[in-house]
């Protein structure tokens, strides 16, 4: 099966796809520049409608290191501020770029960019889904283990988009992932069920619950994110520091996991909320590797969909 046209959510990848992917990010992290071609006298749109330092910054060097042009425009910069429709926009760039890539705040836009573009779209972020993330994820556990299936993995916190991510790549790799997170915060239902899908052909198991200690107990990898994603409304952080404070993840959770387990997050942290600083800043966190591994895997994507 060929590749995908776009990425929008990590589950538009097949387990071919990834290993595939996973493959050439490997190839290019220890030869970095042997696929310099691949985007010579091409330009790379990026558009960024949220902050970012690792997406932008891995993306515009990935897009160097392909022989590429990054153009990197800010929400005030285009006419799509000022009423130029998705589709008129997706189309104009089409004519000019190799690739778009797209962090805002609804997955429905960034469907109707796809929809109307005849270039590679790929979702830096949206509400939903953080895909770019989860291939960066899985590098690292790879990195660390050598292989992804059956690896036990336990995310404690916000059942958002970098969770939603995580629970389709485990999906697709084969990951026994266990999820905890509190009432009213579960990763939505339907990107559960769609990866539970997944799971029945590749012996993933994804398990959904609200006890962190459960959660952890035998992890080789505790992942946690923000209690406040930059989609989250200020006025619901009192409510969310109450609900997540016993998801926090800190020396006593990380003692319930192996004593070898690494501790994963996509950055930026909130010391002493999500993360004290003595599990981020210790010895068992692998953080500064998932963001490096942000740069090879944006690498691996763009020379896969653009060649
Ligand atoms: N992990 C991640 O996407 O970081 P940025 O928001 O800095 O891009
Ligand atoms: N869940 C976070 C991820 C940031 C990289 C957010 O959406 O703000």
């Amino acid at each position: 099966m060929a590749m995908p046209r776009h990425l929008l959510r990590t589950l538009d990848l097949g387990p071919a796809d990834l290993t595939r992917l996973l493959d050439l990010a490997a190839h290019l992290k220890a030869d970095p520049f042997s696929r310099a071609g691949v985007l010579r006298n091409q330009s790379v749109v990026l558009y960024f409608n949220k902050p970012s330092t690792r997406t932008r910054i891995s993306f515009e060097t990935a897009i160097a290191r392909l022989g590429g042009t990054p153009i990197a425009v800010g929400a005030a910069e285009l006419q799509l501020g000022r009423g130029e429709t998705i589709e008129d926009t997706a189309r104009t760039i089409a004519r000019y770029a190799r690739a778009f890539v797209i962090r805002t705040y609804s997955d429905q836009d960034v469907a109707r960019f796809a929809a109307a573009s005849s270039i590679p779209v790929i979702n830096a972020l949206t509400d939903r889904h953080h895909p770019c993330q989860s291939l960066a994820d899985l590098m690292t556990l790879r990195d660390r283990y050598g292989s992804l299936k059956g690896r036990r993995v336990a995310y404690v916190g916000d059942g958002d988009n970098v969770c939603h991510s995580l629970v389709e790549a485990a999906a697709i790799a084969g990951i026994a992932l266990a999820v905890a997170c509190p009432r009213g915060y579960a990763p939505a239902a339907e990107i559960v069920a769609d990866a539970q899908a997944m799971a029945r052909h590749t012996g993933a198991t994804i398990a959904i619950g609200d006890d962190p200690a459960a959660a952890v107990a035998g992890a080789e990898a505790v992942y946690t994110d923000t209690w406040m994603s930059m989609n989250v409304p200020e006025s619901e952080r009192a409510a969310r520091l109450a609900a997540f404070a016993p998801f926090q993840v800190n020396a006593a959770l990380m003692a319930r996991a192996r004593p070898d387990a690494i501790f994963m997050h996509c950055l930026p942290d909130h010391r002493g909320e999500e993360v004290t600083a003595e599990v981020v800043d210790g010895p068992q966190s692998v953080v500064f590797d998932q963001a490096e591994n942000r740069l090879h895997t944006a690498a691996a994507l763009l020379a896969t969909f653009c060649d």
